[in-house]
């Protein structure tokens, strides 16, 4: 860590950062992504690593996490649960004491939060959250970008990281992580979130981890969920460790697809999101994913420029 840093900062959840630091990180990511596309190099983090590791799938995480610090000159050591100690029962904590001596940052995916609590607590660096059951800050933190910049940005670039403010997210699908994320940024940075899950799916305010209830409202009909939102959003009906309920969740979720005619209730310039790897035909139309409101794209490029700016201020902390 830079000499003068002061305490070292976990992300393991959203609300692990105040809005100050979301609005920082924000004009951060404008500022990395068009160094980027400038091909202009940036590379603070030299002689930095990354340990990634995964107990679950991934394209995105591991694409967004390990291009990014690359090409921010650092690192990076890529671990799986099968291929790692991990994976032959070696404790959680001592693997965290270990790993943590030879590398500057961690990111992980696993199954329970409690798990990369654990391993947070005997880390002697910082600890990203890259999925577990219960939520998938990154996720979040690109999908607020995504929309920042479609939606909040000035004809000459400049930002506005408040422009989610007062606004209404519609929530279609299941009571997951990504719901939970989602309710901890209404919280947060100021929007309303509707969610709408068949019923036995959804959301636990315990579990998302939110104490104002005002942050969201439940709608039994996912059309009326849609009605006058800003921003439309799903996942996927089954999420990584639930395969077993898989066939059970078809009929359950069978109302639960964005389509065309859900989209036509929400504002003229809706946007759509999905975090991806998506199913059409399940939790989404072809039509609503492929078609002009969806952002998915971009959405999915941004989780690089939004974790650059992360691992940026978990090691350098703020800039200038
Ligand atoms: N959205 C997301 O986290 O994708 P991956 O599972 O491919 O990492
Ligand atoms: N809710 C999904 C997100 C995948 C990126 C899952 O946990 O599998």
């Amino acid at each position: 860590m830079k000499p003068g840093m002061s305490l070292m900062r976990h992300y393991l959840q959203f609300k692990d950062f105040r809005a100050e630091e979301y609005a920082y990180l924000f004009e951060r990511v404008a500022t990395i992504k068009r160094r980027f596309k400038n091909y202009e190099k940036y590379q603070p983090l030299v002689d930095r690593t990354l340990a990634m590791i995964f107990e679950k799938a991934s394209t995105r995480t591991r694409v967004s996490f390990e291009a990014g610090m690359y090409q921010m000159g650092g690192s990076v050591v890529h671990l799986t649960t099968g291929d790692s100690q991990l994976g032959r029962a070696e404790p959680l904590e001592d693997s965290a004491r270990v790993i943590s001596r030879m590398v500057d940052l961690v990111m992980i995916r696993t199954f329970e939060q409690t798990k990369i609590e654990r391993f947070a607590a005997h880390s002697r660096v910082p600890v990203i959250n890259g999925l577990t059951n219960e939520y998938h800050p990154c996720q979040i933190l690109a999908d607020i970008y995504t929309y920042i910049e479609q939606r909040g940005t000035s004809a000459r670039g400049v930002i506005d990281p408040d422009c989610l403010k007062g606004k209404v997210v519609a929530w279609v699908g299941d009571g997951n992580n990504m719901a939970n994320t989602w309710l901890q940024a209404a919280e947060i940075l100021g929007f309303t979130v509707h969610v709408s899950t068949p019923s036995g799916y959804e959301v636990d305010a315990k579990v998302a981890g939110i104490n104002n209830r005002d942050c969201y409202k439940v709608f039994k009909d996912p059309m009326e969920a849609c009605r006058g939102a800003d921003l439309v959003t799903t996942d996927v009906w089954t999420s990584m460790g639930y395969e077993a309920e898989n066939e059970t969740r078809r009929k359950a979720f069978a109302d639960w697809c964005v389509d065309a005619e859900m989209m036509a209730l929400a504002r003229p310039d809706a946007l759509f999101m999905h975090c991806l790897p998506a199913h059409r035909g399940e939790e989404v139309s072809a039509d609503v994913i492929d078609g002009p409101q969806s952002v998915v794209w971009d959405e999915a490029e941004n989780r690089m420029h939004v974790q650059k700016a992360l691992m940026e201020y978990l090691l350098l902390g703020r800039i200038g």
